[in-house]
């Protein structure tokens, strides 16, 4: 298995084909955070599961999308922003639900936001397309996390979309937030959830003239 950072031009295997990867992809699963624990990744996992997220198609080298870490202190010194905002939206609720939201970092040894950050592309990228490049990194991040044998889940929750909480993350104007990976470990074995049944979704493109 080859992990090494690979130098531009360096030539990467023509076929790729792994059976082992596609097992990894056809039976994998989120964890719930809620059953997450310690240890997070260290310092050489979390490069790995940084540069596996990183390593995205992104249209005209963009780069359109930053991290935001969350370890240690950092989770709590967030959670009372957290727990302010929710008490000014919600005053009347109880000192449990309030410590809820000051805990919510707490949840996991490793948080990690995925800012969507959008380039003014004079050649025209659009947006969209940025934005759904930094999916594609949420989604190779968890990938990473749970290929390094560590637990993970891709959440929002209300503080994704919170413009007070927007300007304690400090985003750009332009700027959203993708989503916030709780990454730790977890024991408990995880079950299936339903999933799409493909007949649905998929059919022949069929061009009725009008
Ligand atoms: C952009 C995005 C945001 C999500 N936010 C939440 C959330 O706030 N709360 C939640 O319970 N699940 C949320 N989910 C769903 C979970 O990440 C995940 O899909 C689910 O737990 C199980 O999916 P899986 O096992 O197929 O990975 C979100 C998913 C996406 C793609």
């Amino acid at each position: 298995m080859n992990t090494d950072v690979p130098q531009q031009n360096a030539p990467l295997e023509a076929s790729a084909a792994s059976q082992e990867v596609l097992s990894f992809l056809a039976n994998r699963r989120s964890t719930l955070v809620k059953l997450m624990q310690a240890p997070g990744p260290d310092a050489q996992q979390l490069d790995m599961i940084l540069r596996v997220a990183a390593r995205v198609p992104d249209h005209r080298k963009l780069t359109p999308w930053r991290f935001l870490l969350f370890q240690d202190q950092a989770r709590a010194d967030f959670g009372v922003h957290l727990a302010e905002k929710f008490s000014e939206d919600c005053p009347n609720a109880d000192t449990e639900r309030v410590q809820f939201e000051r805990d919510r970092f707490l949840r996991a040894p490793l948080v990690i936001g995925i800012v969507s950050s959008p380039k003014a592309c004079p050649r025209g990228t659009p947006k969209w397309e940025q934005e759904l490049s930094a999916g594609a990194v949420c989604m190779n991040m968890l990938l990473g996390a749970r290929a390094s044998g560590f637990a993970a889940q891709w959440l929002t929750e209300w503080y994704a979309f919170d413009p007070r909480i927007e300007t304690v993350l400090g985003l750009g104007e332009s700027e959203r937030m993708a989503g916030f990976l709780y990454i730790g470990s977890c024991d408990a074995p995880l079950s299936e959830r339903p999933r799409p049944d493909l007949s649905d979704l998929v059919a022949p493109w069929l061009y009725e003239k009008t």
